[in-house]
């Protein structure tokens, strides 16, 4: 048994790192057969144990946080990394760090089996209307040790029920890829594409792209034109998704024909 769960985790670091072909990204690589978090893990490194571009990752979780303070059901066949960003960017561009990594994870799954995803914001990756990725991030600019620490729970190789049994009623019905494309993956190989897409799209940012950013990820959305309820905060906001801002809010038509502009990273349901 204890050779077995060895093997998972050098055979998936070492695949990895042969595969990726990145300049930063997925440089020094942590792998574990199960942890309680890996953003617990990867917030918790040390700053000379965790460069830019680190990766953590879990074959199984067993305390993987979701947003808004929720847990993430993070069974084996998922994939649950968190990676470590030494930011090189403005501040006013932290929040697109969710949307290049909702639009890796898209790419990433189109290249694997042509499924074309759907981006919600603020950072949710759906097929078919159904949650198959979330995205978390936290933000540490104080101190000498600034870093991001971008989280990604992609449901892979595993039944929903497994999930869909814990949701709320108001929670977004989650899939995963095995469902949705019939098959298993193989994980290794999705790890790589997204963390090269995420490069891919993280020199946008460090070069001063944050609005193609905003471009890219529209066109990967079907949000816009529909009816909607946000909650902003407390607030609840029923209106009509117009767009996103330069500055990566969500900007809603209400009922008096005015533009509300919504910069928590409320939840939205569509109606
Ligand atoms: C969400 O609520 O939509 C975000 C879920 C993020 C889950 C991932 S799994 C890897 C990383 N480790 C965690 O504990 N959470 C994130």
């Amino acid at each position: 048994m204890v050779e077995l769960t060895e093997a998972f985790e050098s055979i998936f670091k070492t695949k990895l790192a042969k595969l990726l072909r990145t300049n930063r990204f997925g440089k020094s690589i942590y792998v574990f057969n199960e942890l309680d978090s890996t953003q617990d893990y990867a917030n918790a490194l040390p700053i000379t144990e965790s460069v830019h571009g680190t990766l953590v990752i879990a074959r199984k979780q067993n305390v993987g946080k979701g947003r808004i303070g929720r847990s993430w059901i993070s069974p084996e066949g998922g994939l649950w990394m968190s990676i470590v960003i030494r930011p090189d960017f403005s501040v006013d561009n932290i929040i697109f760090i969710q949307f290049i990594a909702a639009l890796a994870v898209a790419d990433a799954i189109q290249q694997a089996t042509n499924i074309r995803s759907r981006l919600k914001w603020p950072n949710d990756v759906l097929i078919n209307g159904k949650k198959v990725c979330g995205i978390l991030v936290d933000v540490n600019l104080e101190g000498k040790d600034k870093k991001i620490v971008m989280g990604l729970g992609l449901n892979a190789n595993i039944e929903s029920s497994l999930i869909n049994n814990y949701l709320t009623a108001d929670t977004t019905k989650a899939t995963t890829i095995k469902e949705e494309y019939g098959n298993d993956i193989d994980l290794v190989n999705l790890t790589k594409s997204i963390i090269e897409r995420i490069e891919y799209y993280y020199n946008f940012l460090s070069s001063g792209k944050a609005l193609e950013i905003i471009e890219l990820w529209k066109q990967n959305s079907d949000m816009f034109g529909r009816r909607a309820i946000v909650y902003d905060g407390f607030e609840k906001i029923m209106g009509e998704v117009v767009d996103i801002d330069q500055d990566g809010s969500l900007l809603m038509k209400l009922g008096d024909d005015s533009i509300k502009k919504i910069t928590y990273y409320g939840n939205v349901t569509f109606h």
